[in-house]
């Protein structure tokens, strides 16, 4: 990365000292990986920003959902700082507050509402966090989906997962053993979700038609391929990617999951790793005596997680400095409140 801008920004955090605190996502660019002060997938994200109250600013260098729940788990007096307003994620685009409330409207009229528990992945908009907390549900990422859905149904009979279809349907079908016919998808673009309500009814897990478009791209012969290429490969993906893919591999965890697995691997086996590209590419530099590679022949990054650069760090930390506060996320209050109740409850699971 540019020497200047890498001077720029070790000044300028040296200048704000305690009074910032960095967090880095694992799939962010290499260049800002270098300044965060931790580094983790979503789960531990959310509970160092819980963590770090003496902070007056947290640069969440990761995507605008994340920003949004360290918001919600920080003081009043804190601030949250996305250094680039457009690092969304398509994914939690998927799900929009007034799709879920029409979907929670047709479960009410065919009579299941009140016996269905809404659980609501991480990746969310913090108004989807909120109806789930407004709700009794509750939040989950990829390192505790199965805890999540445990602990849902010990309360209902059926769980509406939002908004990635992929991670509900592989944790309840392959970690909990339901059926794959247990599990209906529901499309927010048709009426009733294209759903009957005998289907509704007698579903166990209800799925929200979204996807990861960075995960999506493994498919089933992105595997066979590698393994036809690699003898002896081992498959590791995130359980974002699809049921056929995560079927067809050796493990599958989150992405801290999967960094420890690489750490843990002995010298000369080797790898091929079903998840972002800037992941991939740190582990196989970190681990010369692997052999680590991307499961797909065509790379693919996560373009709103790579807008923060650089450049973005360096301008938020110097705003800082001069005692301005850039691109500063807020919940307001009243769905912060409900949000926490659904977050709280995700961190409280045992
Ligand atoms: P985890 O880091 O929690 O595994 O999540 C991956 C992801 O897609 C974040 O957007
Ligand atoms: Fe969203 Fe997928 Fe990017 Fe994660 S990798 S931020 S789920 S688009």
């Amino acid at each position: 990365s540019d020497p200047n801008l890498v001077a720029r920004a070790t000044a300028a955090k040296a200048k704000l000292g305690q009074r910032v605190f960095v967090l880095g996502h694992h799939y962010q660019r290499d260049e800002v990986i270098q300044f965060a002060d931790v580094t983790g997938d979503s789960f531990k994200l959310a509970r160092e920003a819980a963590a770090r109250p003496d902070a007056e600013y947290i640069v969440f260098c990761g995507v605008h959902f994340m920003a949004e729940s360290a918001d919600i788990l920080t003081t009043e007096a804190q601030r949250v700082v996305l250094p680039d307003l457009a690092a969304g994620c398509s994914m939690a685009d998927m799900a929009a507050l007034p799709q879920v409330e029409s979907a929670w409207e047709t479960l009410a009229e065919v009579g299941v509402a009140d016996s269905t528990v809404p659980v609501t992945y991480m990746n969310s908009s913090a108004d989807i966090k909120g109806f789930v907390g407004r709700n009794g549900g509750v939040v989950c990422t990829s390192s505790n989906a199965e805890r999540a859905l445990q602990w849902a149904f010990e309360r209902g009979q059926r769980v509406l997962f939002l908004p990635d279809q992929h991670l509900g349907r592989n944790t309840a079908v392959l970690k909990m053993g339901l059926d794959a016919d247990d599990c209906v998808l529901y499309d927010p673009h048709k009426p009733g979700g294209g759903l009957t309500a005998k289907q509704l009814r007698e579903a166990k897990m209800i799925l929200w038609r979204g996807h990861c478009s960075v995960h999506g791209r493994f498919t089933l012969s992105s595997v066979e391929e590698v393994r036809m290429r690699v003898p002896g490969v081992n498959v590791l993906v995130h359980p974002e990617c699809r049921y056929d893919v995560v079927t067809a591999a050796d493990q599958v965890g989150s992405t801290e999951y999967i960094i420890s697995t690489i750490e843990a691997a002995p010298a000369g086996s080797a790898w091929a790793i079903g998840t972002e590209l800037n992941l991939v590419r740190r582990l196989a530099n970190a681990h010369p005596d692997k052999q680590i590679m991307f499961l797909d022949r065509a790379v693919c990054y996560c373009s709103t997680m790579n807008r923060i650069d650089l450049p973005h760090l360096v301008w938020s930390l110097e705003e800082l400095v001069a005692g301005r506060v850039p691109n500063q996320i807020t919940v307001d209050p009243d769905t912060a409140y409900h949000a926490r109740v659904a977050l709280d409850q995700m961190l409280a699971l045992p």
